[in-house]
Order: C-alpha cells, then structure tokens, then sequence
C-alpha cells in the first residue's frame, strides 16, 4: 500500500500556553525519528505557542475549526487568513463536535472546505454516524452523505490537499472503540464513495484516518486494516506518553 499513515491529535478545549508548550517539546522530541506524517492542532489561543515549538519538525500544524468567510464583521469567528497568519497548514473540518453541539450543517462545512482549499489549506474532513444512526443500519449512508456534501465543488486537483477522518460519534471520548473490522468495512465504503466521484486511482490514494477512543493499546491492530490510514486522536493526544506510543504503532 503505497498510501502514508497520518497520526493526527486532536487537542480540543484543553491546555494553556505553559501546558500546550510542554506537550509540544515533548511530541517534537518523541517524534523527531517517528516515519510517518504527523499533526498536532492545538485551540487557537496555543497556536503561535505550539508553532514556535513545532517549526522545522515533522509535526504539522493544524487548527480545529475556521470562518466560512474570508473577513469581516463576524464577531468571535477565526479567519482563515489569520490561521494561516500564525503558520497553520491543516485545519479539521465538520468534527462531530461541531455537528452535533454547534449544530454546522453540510453546507457550511462544504462552504468551509473551499474556502480553506482556496487558500492552500490541507483540509481533514470529519464524517461519522451517531449510535442511534449505526443502530438504525445507516452508518454507510450517513457517511455518504457526508462525504459528498462536504466535498461539493472541489475539484480532482484539490482532493490531493483533502483527508477524510472517520469517526463515529459514539465511539469518541467513550472509551468504546469500534472494532477494526467495523472501521474498516466503512473506510472502505467511504474510498469507494471518493472512487465514485473522482475515479479509482484517487480513491486508492486519499487518506482516510480513524477517530474515537484511539489509544496505544489499540493504534496498531486499526492501523493493519487494508483501509485505515491513520488516527484523529483526542484524549490520548493530550499526552506525549500516549500519543507517541500511538503516532510510533508497530
Ligand atoms: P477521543 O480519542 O477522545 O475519543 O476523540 C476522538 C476525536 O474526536 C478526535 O477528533
């Protein structure tokens, strides 16, 4: 398989600037002979902290949210020019988070996916059902959905600049893990609904990471699987004793 593991952390609401240091000298320093591709995205208050510190590492850096404009009178949003201000290369899209609690919708999200494009972000678009959705068989369909929604307008040229993270909303911050198997049958749904919009060769090169309760106990059998690419970690990201064991799998 020719596609690249990409071990993301997810830091959420969490850390000050002496805490988000810490953590970040210490991932710069696990990491330094770690072979895969890596991200931090600390909360936008620790970015320029986290930048000084991961600059000239193999750690990206990432924000969790953005604007879906590009300026302007939009009191308490971040633009993506001031993310890219402070040296961010990737920023997390439609998290379920973000679904779910501030309620952004497909077409947000979609207006949010070309703005960071356009402005030569990475993008990590998050999909994923809920436990009510899973139990009602339409984890496939709802990640479709999202997928395609999201996607809406980019181009095969931009797909290069574009992850998908799959993370079933009850699986994060639960301790509950879906299997590999259960990852990996909607990873490879998820590849084949890419392969339907933009063709198979780019279907077999998208990244597609895995997220919820990722944890070094279990990185390495989700990794295995044929279409897991990688992890969005949350909690086991706060630590450097946790997410470089993960971000190191073998
Ligand atoms: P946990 O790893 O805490 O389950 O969070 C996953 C997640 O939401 C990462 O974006």
């Amino acid at each position: 398989m020719s596609r690249q593991y990409y071990i993301a952390g997810n830091w959420k609401m969490h850390k000050t600037r002496a805490e988000a240091a810490e953590l970040a000298k210490a991932l710069v320093d696990g990491l330094k002979d770690g072979k895969h591709k890596y991200l931090a995205a600390p909360g936008f208050t620790l970015l320029e902290t986290v930048a000084a510190l991961v600059k000239g590492s193999n750690i990206r850096l990432g924000a969790q949210n953005m604007a879906a404009e590009e300026q302007g009178a939009h009191t308490g949003e971040v633009s993506v020019l001031q993310l890219k201000d402070l040296g961010v290369e990737t920023v997390i899209l439609g998290h379920s988070e973000r679904r779910h609690i501030y309620k952004e919708d497909d077409g947000l999200i979609n207006k949010k996916v070309r703005l960071a494009l356009k402005q030569g972000l990475e993008v990590i678009l998050c999909v994923g059902e809920t436990l009510e959705e899973r139990e009602a068989g339409k984890a496939e369909a709802v990640c479709e959905t999202q997928t395609v929604k999201g996607l809406e307008g980019v181009s095969a040229a931009e797909l290069s600049k574009i992850v998908i993270a799959y993370e079933p909303v009850w699986a994060i911050g639960t301790g509950k893990t879906a299997t590999p198997e259960d990852a990996d049958a909607i990873h490879a749904y998820v590849r084949g609904v890419i392969g339907k919009l933009y063709g198979a060769e780019a279907a077999g090169k998208i990244i597609i990471q895995y997220g919820g309760s990722v944890k070094p106990e279990n990185a390495a059998q989700l990794m295995a699987k044929e279409n897991i690419d990688g992890a969005l970690v949350g909690g086991a990201a706060l630590k450097a004793d946790t997410f470089v064991p993960i971000a190191k799998f073998s």
